[in-house]
């Protein structure tokens, strides 16, 4: 399997013998999990879980490459305008498989592959300096909204449109603009059909924040270079490894049925997600708004009013061990942590060793012992990947002797293929809590008011 899922310190045996689940858990989940299945069949029948299949659009990802193909070298800059799932999973997946600080390097070191730039808040500081940074003859701008109304990257689009009209003309204007929104209706698909913009699809069945794996995601990511064949051929894995019936088998589905057992039992309502990897820290707020939109809900599949829902809260190691994790030792007992180790790196950047006598002492170039060397000398020799994992293995075990829950999700290596497992896993695995916590996981009714208030405030 390409991911593995490492439980053991959720239970009790394993952390203070008093915190931590019981470990009858796993045969009591097991136990439910028919059902769980059953529910989500029925309602992937009637069309709400479209997500699970997206590991298989071979002409999709033909149409993209084509259309990307051909506009290869043209473009210095793709600026993305969208904002939730129309612009969190784009960036996840730019820091995840594309160099660090990818915009910061020259177009040679990008093998002539665009920068790339998300804007998803309508902050007009933000919006002013990206106007003001990039060229407008050079930039393509994908603007994608599912449902095509969104007020927030409708603004968006206004004002940059207005930008590379005013560069460019209207004509060639149309030329550095594509859309990504749904096939049949919104502003955007209108627009789109009457001034003849390229639009790609959101297929309807697919949630905003579900949408990762569609037009969405895979347009700005073939655009900057990533291998959709190998990201999704990863999604499509996770998707066979999640219909296993046995639940110690189905990590994501085990993983959702602890998350929430651990919430029901043990009120930990707080779920933290640790990555040990700078690339997987944007994914972390891709991971808060699908968690957190999908299972923060007023009532649950019934009707009932249960005001339920997990909090999704990111930390990245070891960063956060100098700033969270005081709170996650000592504070409430109202989490649980899922650390994500990505275990190629562990040998990766050596930190210099100088030389050894053979009685081990160190030794300089001219045979003195250097001086303020003891603070230092238990790093040297070692890799910053070696520390890093240290890092995380002692903090699993500082939490662990506090009685704090944790699992672990292992990866062999982060490249598209893994990534696009990890994507589905957790989409997945939300997929499966919806059907734990009993509630709707696919929409959001929650923040309609504020939609309409905002509305009525701009039109006022
Ligand atoms: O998950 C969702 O549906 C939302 O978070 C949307 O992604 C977000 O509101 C943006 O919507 P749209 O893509 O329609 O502009």
């Amino acid at each position: 399997m390409t991911l593995h899922l490492d439980d053991s310190l959720m239970f009790r045996e394993a952390l203070d013998g008093l915190h931590g689940l019981h470990h009858s858990v796993s045969a009591a989940l097991q136990q439910k999990f028919p059902a769980i299945r059953d529910t989500i069949a029925q309602r992937t029948a009637s069309g709400e879980y479209g997500f699970l299949g997206l590991g298989n659009q071979p002409e999709v990802i033909n149409r993209i490459e084509s259309w990307t193909a051909e506009r290869r070298g043209r473009f210095a800059h793709l600026l993305v305008l969208g904002i939730g799932g129309s612009a969190l999973g784009t960036r996840a997946m730019l820091s995840a498989l594309r160099p660090a600080a990818w915009n910061e390097w020259g177009a040679d070191k990008r093998d002539g592959l665009p920068t790339l730039t998300v804007l998803e808040n309508v902050d007009p500081i933000t919006m002013q300096a990206t106007l003001d940074r990039l060229d407008p003859r050079h930039t393509l701008v994908n603007v994608i909204s599912k449902s095509g109304g969104t007020a927030e990257t409708l603004a968006q689009y206004l004002v940059v449109r207005e930008w590379l009209e005013q560069a460019l003309g209207t004509e060639a204007a149309l030329e550095h603009l594509v859309f990504t929104t749904d096939p049949g209706v919104g502003a955007l698909r209108s627009l789109a059909n009457a001034e003849g913009i390229t639009a790609f699809e959101v297929p309807p069945a697919v949630g905003g924040r579900f949408s990762v794996l569609t037009a969405v995601g895979l347009l700005p990511a073939a655009l900057v270079g990533i291998d959709l064949t190998a990201l999704l051929a990863g999604a499509a894995a996770a998707a066979t490894d999640s219909a296993s019936a046995a639940l110690e088998q189905n990590h994501a589905a085990r993983w959702a049925g602890l998350q929430w057992q651990a919430h029901a039992s043990r009120a930990t309502n707080i779920h933290v997600l640790m990555p040990y990897s700078d690339r997987l820290k944007d994914t972390g707020a891709w991971f808060c708004q699908l968690w957190a939109e999908s299972l923060g809900k007023r009532v649950d599949r019934g009707g009932n009013e249960v005001f339920r829902g997990p909090t999704p809260l990111a930390a990245l190691g070891a960063t956060d061990q100098h700033s969270q994790v005081q709170l996650f030792m000592e504070g409430p007992f109202d989490k649980t942590i899922t650390f994500i180790r990505v275990l190629d790196t562990r040998a990766m950047l050596t930190i210099p060793g100088g030389r050894r006598t053979s009685d081990g002492e160190r030794r300089t170039a001219n045979g003195e012992q250097p001086t303020a060397e003891a603070g230092f000398e238990y790093l040297r020799g070692h890799t910053l990947g070696g520390l890093l994992d240290a890092e995380l293995v002692a903090t699993r075990e500082a939490l662990r002797s506090a009685g704090r829950m944790s699992c672990t999700i292992e990866l062999e290596s982060l490249d598209a293929y893994t990534y696009g497992y990890l994507l589905m896993f957790f989409q997945i695995a939300t997929g499966f809590a919806g059907a734990w916590y009993d509630v709707n996981p696919f929409d959001q009714p929650g923040v309609e008011l504020g939609k309409v208030l905002t509305r009525r405030s701009m039109e006022g």
